[in-house]
C-alpha cells in the first residue's frame, strides 16, 4: 500500500511516498481503509523533530495523526466495531501512520463518527476535539469565566470556542484580520486582530487563558489573567505538574527535562499569583 513516510528528521518538510505491506491487525485492533488523513501542526513538530523530547520515533516512519475511514477488519477482541462502521481515530502520537492507505490502531483510540460530519470534517476533529476536552479537565470550567484563546480561529479554536461558549463561557480570541467573520460564527464574544492588538482594556481581566503561540507570547498573556487566573500552553513547554498529570510512561530523563524547564514558566506565574499548567493531548 501507499505511505507517506520520512527517513530522519528535517527542516525543509520533505516526505516520500513509498509502497509498505498492508499492516495486520493484533488481537485488540481495527484496520481502518482512509478516507481522510489530517494534517496539522503537529505533523510539523513531528517532521522538524521539535517534539522529540514526549515522542521517540523509529525512522522509516509513516507520518499522520489523524484518520477517517471505514473498518475493513477486526481483531478476534475488539468488541464494539465491525467491518463497514465509519470512524476516527487519533493513535498515540508516537505511533502515528494515518497517512497511508490501510492503518491499524487500538480499539480504545477509535470512535464512530457522528451521522452529520463527513468524512473529510472527521479527519479534522480528532487531535483538537481531545485536545479540548482535556484543556477543559485541567482548567475546571466555570459559567460565566472569562476565557481568551489565542489564536483562537485555528483548527483547535475552531472545536475549543464553541465548546466553551457552550459552556457559558465569555470567549474573547485572537486571529487572523481576515477571520472575524469566522471569529462570530464559532461564537467568540470578542475577536482581537493579532496584527493590531489592543490589549490594554483586558489586562488583569481573564480567569483563563489557552496559550497557544508560545513562549513569544507567554508574558503578555499573563498580563490577561487576573490574581489567581490559570494560563494553560499548548506551546510554550512542560513543567512539573505536567509531568505528573499525565498518563504516558515518561522516562526519568524526560520527568527531570520538564520540571527543569517548567521552572521558568512556573515562576513566571507565581511571581504574578497566577497558575501555569502546560498540555501534549494524549490519546483516548
Ligand atoms: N500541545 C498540544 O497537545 C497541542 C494540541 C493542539 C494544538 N497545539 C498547538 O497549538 C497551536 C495551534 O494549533 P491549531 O491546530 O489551532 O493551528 P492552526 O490551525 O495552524 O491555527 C493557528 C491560528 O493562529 C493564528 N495566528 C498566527 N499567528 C498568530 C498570532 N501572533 N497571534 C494570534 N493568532 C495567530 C493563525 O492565523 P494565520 O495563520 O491565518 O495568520 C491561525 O488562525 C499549534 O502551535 C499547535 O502545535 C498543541
Amino acid at each position: 500500500m501507499k505511505a507517506v513516510q520520512i527517513f530522519e528528521y528535517s527542516s525543509n518538510l520533505g516526505v516520500s511516498l513509498v509502497d509498505i505491506p498492508k499492516p495486520i491487525v493484533n488481537d485488540a485492533q481495527i484496520l481502518i481503509k482512509g478516507e481522510y488523513a489530517g494534517v496539522n501542526p503537529h505533523t510539523i513538530l513531528a517532521i522538524t523533530g521539535k517534539v522529540k523530547i514526549f515522542d521517540h520515533y523509529d525512522f522509516q516512519v509513516t507520518l499522520g495523526n489523524e484518520i477517517s475511514g471505514v473498518v475493513v477488519s477486526v481483531g478476534n477482541n475488539v468488541r464494539n466495531f465491525q467491518t463497514g462502521d465509519r470512524v476516527y481515530a487519533m493513535p498515540p502520537l508516537d505511533k502515528m501512520g494515518t497517512s497511508s492507505e490501510y492503518t491499524a490502531v487500538d480499539e480504545q483510540y477509535v470512535a464512530k463518527i457522528p451521522q452529520k460530519l463527513s468524512f473529510k470534517e472527521a479527519a479534522a476533529v480528532p487531535l483538537s476535539w481531545l485536545t479540548t476536552l482535556q484543556v477543559f479537565n485541567v482548567l475546571s470550567q466555570k459559567k460565566g469565566a472569562k476565557l481568551f484563546i489565542s489564536g483562537g480561529t485555528g483548527g483547535f479554536g475552531q472545536i475549543a470556542v464553541p465548546y466553551a461558549v457552550s459552556h457559558g463561557m465569555e470567549v474573547t480570541i485572537s486571529g487572523a484580520a481576515e477571520d472575524g467573520q469566522l471569529a462570530k460564527q464559532l461564537g467568540a464574544n470578542v475577536f482581537i486582530d493579532y496584527k493590531n492588538p489592543n490589549y490594554n482594556r483586558f489586562k488583569n481581566y481573564f480567569d483563563f487563558v489557552i496559550d497557544t503561540r508560545g513562549v513569544a507570547d507567554l508574558n503578555q498573556q499573563f498580563k490577561l489573567l487576573k490574581k489567581l487566573g490559570h494560563l494553560i500552553s499548548l506551546n510554550a513547554g512542560p513543567n512539573k505538574r505536567f509531568s505528573d498529570r499525565q498518563q504516558k510512561n515518561f522516562t526519568m530523563k524526560q520527568k527531570i527535562i520538564f520540571q527543569l524547564s517548567g521552572i521558568i514558566f512556573d515562576g513566571m506565574a507565581t511571581l504574578q499569583r497566577k497558575k501555569y499548567d502546560f498540555l501534549y493531548v494524549e490519546p483516548s
